[in-house]
Parts: C-alpha cells; sequence; structure tokens
C-alpha cells in the first residue's frame, strides 16, 4: 500500500566533491533497488552537485531545511526556491536540532511547510520527544502538538505530498535507537491522529519514517514494523555501502 522510503540526512558532513563522488557510488550500488523511494539531502552547498549526479537515478536530493521566505535579508538562510533552482525535490523540516540549536519553533515550522510547498517541494516533517519527556509520559502530547503545526493548514492534495518523520530526539546521534516495538508504538499513535484529523484515506497512504541510530544491523528489524514506513537515517548515511544495505532492508 506504502512505498518503503530511505533517506540519508547527511547534516554538516561532506563538501561538494566530496557528496559528488558519494552520489556517484549510491547510484551505482542502488541501480537495481526499484522497490525503496531513496533520497539523499546533503548540506547546501552540495545540493546542485548531488542533484546533477542523480539526474535520472530515480534517487531524489533533498534540502536539510529552508528559510519561510522566498528571498530577503536573511544572513547564511537558503530559501525553497533556491533548493528547487539547485535539483531539490523535497526538504527535511522540523529536524530537532534546527529546533533545539536553532530555535525553529513548531509556527516555524508551519511556514517552512507552506514555503516548501510554494516551491514545489515535497517536506519530510520531523517530530520526536526528547527524553525527559518520554520518561514524563508525554510523548503522545509533544506528538499532537507538532504534527498539528506540520498539517496546520495543508490542503489534502498537499497533505499526499508530505512525508513524516518520526525522531526520539533521545535516539539522534546516540547510538541508542527505539526499539522496534518502541518505534512501532510511535507510528501507530501518529498514523491513529492522522486518520482522526485527515481521514483513513489520508492517513493509511502517508509514508511515516523512523531516524534516530538507524544502522545496518538493526535497520531491518524496524523496518518490519507495520506503521514503520522507512528511515531517515543520520550518521549511517554518510557511507554508501551502509546506507544502501539499510535502504535494501526497507
Ligand atoms: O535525520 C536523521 C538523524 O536525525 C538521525 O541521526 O545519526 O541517529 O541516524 P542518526
Amino acid at each position: 500500500m506504502r512505498t518503503p522510503l530511505v533517506a540519508g540526512n547527511w547534516k554538516m558532513f561532506k563538501g561538494a566533491a566530496e557528496a559528488v563522488a558519494y552520489a556517484k557510488v549510491f547510484r551505482a550500488l542502488a541501480k537495481d533497488l526499484t522497490t525503496v523511494e531513496l533520497v539523499i539531502a546533503p548540506p547546501f552547498t552540495a545540493v546542485h552537485g548531488v542533484a546533477d549526479a542523480l539526474r535520472n537515478s530515480g534517487i531524489a536530493t533533498a534540502g536539510q531545511d529552508c528559510h519561510w521566505e522566498k528571498d530577503g535579508a536573511f544572513t547564511g538562510a537558503v530559501s525553497a526556491p533556491m533548493l528547487k533552482e539547485a535539483g531539490a525535490e523535497l526538504v527535511i523540516l522540523g529536524h530537532s536540532e534546527r529546533r533545539r540549536v536553532f530555535g525553529d519553533t513548531d509556527a516555524d515550522v508551519t511556514r517552512k511547510i507552506h514555503a516548501a510547498y510554494a516551491a514545489g517541494l515535497a517536506p519530510i516533517a520531523c517530530v520526536g520527544e526528547t527524553l525527559e519527556e518520554r520518561e514524563a509520559s508525554r510523548t503522545f502530547e509533544v506528538l499532537d502538538t507538532q504534527l498539528k503545526a506540520v498539517i496546520d493548514g495543508v490542503s489534502g492534495e498537499q497533505f499526499a505530498q508530505m512525508v513524516i518523520a518520526y525522531e526520539p530526539v533521545w535516539a539522534i546521534g546516540t547510538g541508542r535507537n527505539a526499539t522496534p516495538e518502541q518505534a512501532q508504538e510511535a507510528h501507530a499513535h501518529i498514523r491513529g491522529r492522522l486518520r482522526a484529523w485527515l481521514g483513513a484515506d489520508a492517513a493509511d497512504k502517508c509514508q511515516i519514517l523512523y531516524g534516530g541510530s538507524v544502522k545496518p544491523d538493526n535497520a531491518r528489524a524496524i523496518l518490519q514494523q507495520p506503521d514503520v514506513d522507512g528511515a531517515l537515517v543520520g550518521g549511517a548515511s554518510l557511507d554508501p555501502h551502509g546506507f544502501f544495505t539499510i535502504a535494501s532492508a526497507a
């Protein structure tokens, strides 16, 4: 019913030359992997080169964030139209590192999602609780708040293009992934809320990715969960062979 999707979020790793070399290696590795949607999100400076290297491969390029304005006096920022012109097809928004390190609020995420749609980019919208919130039994409350911001003002046609990524903050970069059962519980909750708010068809068609210390040795068990439709991979995506192993498990 839902095509698996595996995306690599490189964060602030790989300059343009290394990124293009990786794209060429990964393109060759993945040439027969036609059952999984593949996405690579390099740093901004490498988006154009990677998109060019992946042209006609079926592998999409994504930005890791964007500003909500199409242009303006925002030093250091990159707009959604600029990402689109560079060859991106999707953009990661609301990542916990944008929220925690750069101060993105739920309202910022909402504005960025609308900017992405206006530029013709599909959002990969991230939600997830901190360890403190989980230990305080507030996981579902936090997910509901973030989800509402992610879908606020989004039409049914637009939502059909959205990918949701559940990334428990306590699993990101820690080597401590959520168990398959924890991932399934959160994904089922997210899908249940989408079903209640947007209807069964929209919810059942939505790809919900898991992110947080996904590795070649744990991917299959997580990806086998019924409401896990793929992965948003950080550190393990920096090696093309390891990333291909994870993608092949989807
Ligand atoms: O966006 C994916 C990222 O947050 C997960 O990072 O290194 O735990 O796979 P990592």
